[in-house]
């Protein structure tokens, strides 16, 4: 089952702009996808759950809440890399969890070629957060997802810049089921797919982009 949470922010449209910009030079696209992972991280991390704590101000005793949850971020190589930034500074304690997988450009099928997740024996406050720019086909999405399913895990959260109806349309047909919860936060759903498979109006390749190559 996918829930779509598509984020309406000021700051994220003036930064989304720069980005879909082709005059944006590539350490300026960095820039704003760095600043615009931190809007994701806040959106994705309010779910997070907590315990109530008792504490001393210098003044007087004080209640609070912390959180209980182990966060784990899985950025798909290469383009999720980009969104690491703004999770990590809110969120250090975070584990990050590599995956890797590239787009076949005749079949635009995914090709995975590495993943490392961490054991863990208990799975109950694992919360895993997917973080790829793109979702276009959907691909690389299922893949990551169905990767991190036979690991065990029910409950995916997904953070991504902008998707192509195709891409929400092919995930929510590959996890119809109560089995597994998505949810997916994004800037943008987009108009559709180029025959290239590319997001319109999209941004272009965000690896490329962000790295410069
Ligand atoms: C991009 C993007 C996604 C994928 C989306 O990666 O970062 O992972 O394409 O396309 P899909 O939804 O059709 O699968 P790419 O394959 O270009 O690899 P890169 O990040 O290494 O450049
Ligand atoms: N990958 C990208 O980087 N951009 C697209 O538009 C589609 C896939």
């Amino acid at each position: 089952m996918i829930e779509v949470v598509c984020i309406e922010h000021p700051v994220a449209s003036n930064l989304l702009v720069h980005l879909r910009n082709k005059r944006t030079t590539y350490y300026n696209f960095r820039q704003n996808l760095d600043r615009l992972s931190y809007i994701l991280a806040v959106y994705c991390l309010a779910h997070l759950n907590g315990k109530k704590v008792k504490i001393d101000t210098p003044l007087s005793p004080a209640k609070g809440i912390i959180t209980i949850d182990k966060v784990i971020l899985v950025p798909v190589l290469r383009a999720g890399i980009g969104l690491v930034k703004g999770f990590l500074d809110l969120y250090p304690k975070a584990v990050v969890s590599h995956i890797g997988i590239y787009r076949e450009e005749s079949t635009l099928k995914p090709v995975r070629y590495y993943f490392k997740y961490p054991k863990f024996k208990n799975k109950k406050n694992l919360f895993t957060i997917v973080l790829d720019p793109m979702i276009a086909t959907g691909g690389s999405m299922i893949d990551t997802i169905n990767a991190l399913k036979e690991i065990g895990l029910k409950n995916i959260f997904v953070a991504s810049l902008l998707c192509a109806p195709e891409g929400i349309n092919a995930i929510s047909r590959e996890f119809p089921g109560k089995n597994i919860k998505i949810r997916i936060f994004t800037f943008s759903i987009d108009k559709n797919l180029n025959k290239k498979g590319y997001i319109m109006p999209g941004l272009g390749d965000a690896g490329d982009r962000y790295f410069g190559t």
